[in-house]
């Protein structure tokens, strides 16, 4: 019998030699875990659509904050959800210093200095319309909601953020944010830009736990359409120009292609979201014994990263860093 000289089986006879050719390894901190903030004292609610996934109060929320920091993971993204009589359509709650949520940054940063934190910037969980950007006569006006999230990122940098994650989708708003956080000192705070924020049916879960679906119509004349790659590149380049720290992709497990392009044309580090409805998914067929947990997870975070996403945000996060831990 005349078989190839090459053989590949021989790279992958044992453990050690398969741990030698391994290409791409999970860390920790290559986690950012997104948490979700809650009015109130002393509460824990699940999401229904994310089982292990709470809505955490304050105090909870800084609870929870420690046990992570124990696990290794640095980096939270903490989302609002709010009470329907706090949101108006200017979306002022966003930057009430005195809100609950500007608040809760600030309690987490004097307790655990060394948490590093992000923050979403979006104006969905305080507008009545639960849209991202400011709404007049049906139409997401773009400059109007760009001046209300620049006021909102300053508030933001001013509780504590670290990480400003423009998620809106409105043209111009990297620069904007820029030039105002370093008009107010702020040279220090990072935009992680939600680039290529792609209107998804795999926010379903996150809009539960946030009670922030949109009141009428849809997101697709700001987030970009699933059909489209090249256009992925047109807001790259502007991010990029505007001066975005990062770049981010967003949902991420179907959208692989699109990591890999940014990843293969920046050279600033690319992030990717893995989000709600990708995590509810693999939650849901390991409840049916349909799925391994803990391999399904392991395997689709993996392959984010290996696209070239060097930051995953996730809400395996700390499902992963015990994971990691034991291995
Ligand atoms: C909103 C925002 C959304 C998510 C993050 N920021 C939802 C949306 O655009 O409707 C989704 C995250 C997830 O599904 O995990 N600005």
């Amino acid at each position: 019998m005349e078989l190839n000289i090459r053989r590949p089986r021989r790279n992958r006879q044992s453990a050690a030699i398969r741990g030698l050719v391994e290409e791409t390894n999970l860390q920790v901190s290559d986690f950012i875990l997104p948490v979700f903030l809650i009015e109130g004292k002393n509460k824990a609610v699940e999401v229904a659509s994310m089982p292990g996934v709470y809505r955490h109060s304050a105090d909870r929320l800084l609870d929870e904050i420690g046990y992570c920091l124990d696990l290794g993971i640095t980096t939270f993204d903490v989302f609002p959800a709010l009470s329907e009589d706090i949101k108006d359509r200017y979306a002022t709650e966003g930057s009430n210093p005195d809100g609950v949520y500007l608040q809760t940054l600030q309690r987490i940063k004097e307790k655990y200095p060394e948490a590093c934190l992000m923050t979403d910037l979006a104006m969905d969980p305080y507008s009545s319309d639960g849209h991202d950007g400011f709404v007049e006569n049906g139409q997401i006006v773009n400059d109007i909601s760009v001046e209300i999230l620049g006021k909102m990122a300053v508030a933001q940098a001013r509780a504590g953020a670290d990480i400003i994650g423009p998620s809106d989708m409105m043209d111009g708003r990297v620069g904007y944010i820029r030039q105002l956080l370093d008009a107010e000192g702020f040279t220090n705070v990072a935009i992680m830009s939600y680039t290529a924020k792609y209107a998804s049916a795999f926010y379903g879960p996150f809009r539960d736990a946030l009670d922030s679906a949109p009141r009428f119509g849809d997101k697709k004349t700001y987030q970009m359409n699933p059909a489209n790659s090249r256009e992925a590149l047109v807001e790259a380049e502007l991010d990029y120009a505007e001066g975005a720290d990062m770049l981010m992709v967003k949902p991420a497990l179907a959208y692989l292609d699109i990591i890999k392009l940014l990843n293969d044309n920046y050279n600033i580090p690319i992030a990717a979201y893995n989000v709600s409805g990708e995590y509810a998914m693999i939650k849901a067929a390991a409840q049916r014994g349909w799925l391994d947990n803990d391999r399904a997870m392991f395997e689709s975070v993996l392959s984010i990263k290996r696209a070239g996403a060097k930051i995953i945000l996730t809400y395996f996060a700390k499902e992963l860093a015990v994971l990691l831990k034991s291995r």
